[in-house]
C-alpha cells in the first residue's frame, strides 16, 4: 500500500547528475564539413553578445539537400498554385488577425507589442541566415548549430507562412514536419488561443530582449541495433516520484520529449500534449521541424540549448498559457543554454498485446538508447535521464512495460534515470519495487530482456482477451521467485 505523503521513491534526486556540473569541457566549436553546420562566426563568440552569423554574404542555393528559404531569387518565381497563394493571402489576413487578437487579450500588450520588428526580421532573413541550412535526412548524423536570434528569424517566418513549397503535403517536402504556421489559426478552439498567446510571449520577450545563446540541433542513429540479450550490464539509480515535471525537475538532465516521428508532433495544428507543450514554453524546437525529415526506427534528435519564454497550467484540454518565464539555467562553453532535449517517438500500439512482442520490444529499446546513448563520453560525465510515461498517453502503451525498458535504455546508456510519473503514486510504488527488486537480484540487462521474452511466449502469444492474464510485473516476480535469504525483502507486496 502507498503511504499518502509519500511523494517520491528510490535515490534521492540530488545524487543524480545534472549538466553543466557532471560534463566535461567542451573542444572549441568549429564547423566541421558534412558533421557540423555552424551558422555563426564562431571567432566573434563571446559570452553575453548576440553571435554574427555567417559568412557575411547569403549564399543563395536552391536544391534538394538544403532548405529551400522564402529569400532565395528562385523563390520570387514560385509556381502559383492554389496553396502557395493561400500563404500570400495568409500573410496579409495575419496583420488584422495579430492586432485583433492582442487588443482582444491584453490590451497592455497591445501597447508594447512591436510589430515592426517581425516584419523586419522576414526581411532580414538573408542578412541573418546566410548559409544554406542542411536538411537532416533519414539516416544522417549531421548537427547544426544556430544562434538564438537566426531561431527568432526562421520561427518569424514561419509564423508568416513564408517557407516556400511547405503548404502542400504533397509537395517535396511530404516526410517532413509542417513548419509554417498556417494551420495554427484555423479553428475557433480555445486552445488554440491558448497555444498563441504562448508564441505571443517568445516573440515579445525576443523583441524586448534577444537572447545571446546558441542552439545545436542533431540528429543522430543507432548504426546497428544492440544485442541486448548478452548484455551484462547492471541497472543504474533511479529517482521516481509522482510530483513535479520533466522539464521543471529535470533541470540539467537529458530531458526526455514524447515525440511523433515527425517532431513537435501537432504544435503548428492541433495537439497540445508532453512533446506540443514543450514545443510551445520552449519554442526554438519548432525550428527543427524546419529541417529534420521523419525519424527512422532507429534515429534521434537532440536539441541542446533552447530556453522556456513561457509558464502554463492544465494539459491537453486544459491548456493554459501562465505568463512569461524568465529562465536562468546556465550556459556552456557554446554559450547554449544547458537543456538537453532528446526527441524519441514511441510505436503507437492500438492492440495492447502487441508491444509484448519482442519485435516491438527491441525497436523501443533501441530507440530509447539510441536517444540516451553518447558513445563518445565516459559514464561519469553523463546527467540522468529525465523522462516518464513515454508513449503511454496518446500512442496507448503500457506505463510498467515502458517503464522498465528505459530503464534498461538508461542503464545500457550509462545515465540514471528521475521518472515522474505524473500524479500516479500506484505506478510509482510498483516501478521503484521492481527497480529495488532487480538490483538487489543483480539481475543484469540480458536477464532482464529475456524475461519480457519468456512473457510473450508464455503469457501474451496465446492470450484470447484483450489483455494479459498475468501482468508482467507479476510474471518477473515469479519466475525469478522468492530470495534464498528469508531475512531479504523483495518488494512482493507489489505484485499485485
Ligand atoms: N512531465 C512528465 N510527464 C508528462 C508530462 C511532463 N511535462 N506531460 C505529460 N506527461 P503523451 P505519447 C505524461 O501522450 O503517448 C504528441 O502528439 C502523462 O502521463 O504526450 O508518447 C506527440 O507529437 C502523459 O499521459 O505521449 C506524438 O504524436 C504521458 O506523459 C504523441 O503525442 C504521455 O504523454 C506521443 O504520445
Amino acid at each position: 500500500s502507498v503511504e499518502p505523503d509519500v511523494k517520491w521513491l528510490g535515490s534521492p534526486i540530488n545524487e543524480l547528475k545534472r549538466m553543466p556540473e557532471c560534463g566535461r569541457p567542451l573542444p572549441p566549436l568549429r564547423d566541421v564539413p558534412g558533421q557540423h553546420t555552424v551558422m555563426i562566426r564562431t571567432d566573434l563568440l563571446e559570452s553575453g553578445k548576440v553571435p554574427a552569423p555567417y559568412p557575411a554574404r547569403f549564399q543563395d542555393t536552391w536544391d534538394d539537400v538544403y532548405v529551400k528559404m522564402p529569400c532565395s531569387s528562385r523563390s520570387l518565381f514560385p509556381v502559383v498554385d492554389e496553396f502557395t497563394l493561400l500563404g500570400f493571402l495568409y500573410i496579409n489576413n495575419l496583420i488584422c488577425l495579430l492586432q485583433n487578437a492582442i487588443l482582444k487579450y491584453s490590451a497592455s500588450n497591445a501597447k508594447k507589442w512591436d510589430f515592426t520588428a517581425l516584419s523586419l526580421y522576414c526581411t532580414k532573413v538573408n542578412n541573418l541566415i546566410s548559409f544554406p541550412i542542411p536538411l537532416l535526412k533519414v539516416g544522417m548524423d549531421h548537427s547544426i548549430t544556430m544562434s538564438q536570434e537566426q531561431v527568432a528569424c526562421l520561427l518569424a517566418n514561419a509564423f508568416f507562412c513564408t517557407f516556400p513549397r511547405r503548404n502542400s503535403r504533397r509537395s517535396e517536402y511530404n516526410n517532413y514536419p509542417d513548419i509554417n504556421f498556417v494551420r495554427l489559426f484555423g479553428g475557433s478552439s480555445s486552445s488554440k488561443i491558448e497555444k498563441l498567446k504562448t508564441l505571443m510571449c517568445y516573440f515579445q520577450s525576443f523583441t524586448e530582449q534577444k537572447p545571446p545563446g546558441l542552439v545545436t540541433f542533431t540528429r543522430k542513429s543507432l548504426d546497428k541495433p544492440l544485442n541486448w540479450k548478452s548484455s551484462q550490464t547492471r541497472l543504474t539509480k533511479l529517482h521516481i516520484t509522482c510530483e513535479g515535471t520533466i522539464e521543471d525537475d529535470g533541470c540539467g538532465m537529458l530531458q526526455v520529449d514524447f515525440a511523433n516521428k515527425f517532431v513537435g508532433g501537432g504544435v503548428t495544428s492541433s495537439g497540445l500534449v508532453q512533446e506540443e507543450i514543450r514545443f510551445l514554453i520552449n519554442p526554438e524546437l519548432i525550428v527543427s521541424r524546419l529541417f529534420t525529415e521523419a525519424l527512422d526506427h532507429n534515429e534521434c534528435l537532440i536539441i541542446t540549448g533552447t530556453q522556456q519564454y513561457s509558464k502554463y497550467t492544465g494539459y491537453s484540454q486544459t491548456y493554459k498559457w501562465n505568463g512569461c518565464h524568465q529562465d536562468v539555467t546556465p550556459r556552456d562553453g557554446w554559450q547554449r543554454r544547458c537543456t538537453e532535449i532528446v526527441a524519441i517517438d514511441a510505436l503507437q500500439f492500438k492492440n495492447f498485446l502487441e508491444q509484448f512482442h519482442p519485435q516491438r520490444i527491441n525497436r523501443e529499446l533501441n530507440k530509447a538508447y539510441c536517444g540516451f546513448a553518447r558513445p563518445e563520453e565516459q559514464s561519469q560525465n553523463l546527467a540522468a535521464v529525465a523522462t516518464g510515461n513515454w508513449g503511454c498517453g496518446v500512442f496507448g502503451g503500457d506505463t510498467r512495460l515502458k517503464a522498465l525498458l528505459q530503464m534498461l535504455a538508461a542503464a545500457e546508456a550509462g545515465r540514471d534515470v528521475a521518472y515522474f510519473t505524473f500524479g500516479d503514486s500506484k505506478l510509482m510504488t510498483d516501478v521503484h519495487n521492481m527497480h529495488s527488486f532487480l538490483t538487489r537480484r543483480k539481475m543484469s540487462i540480458g536477464e532482464v530482456y529475456d524475461l519480457l521474452g519468456q512473457y510473450y511466449s508464455s503469457v501474451c502469444k496465446s492470450c484470447l482477451s484483450r489483455r494479459p492474464d498475468v501482468s508482467l510485473y507479476s510474471f518477473i516476480y515469479q519466475q525469478v521467485g522468492p530470495s534464498s535469504a528469508p531475512d531479504e525483502s523483495d518488494g512482493r507486496s507489489a505484485r499485485q
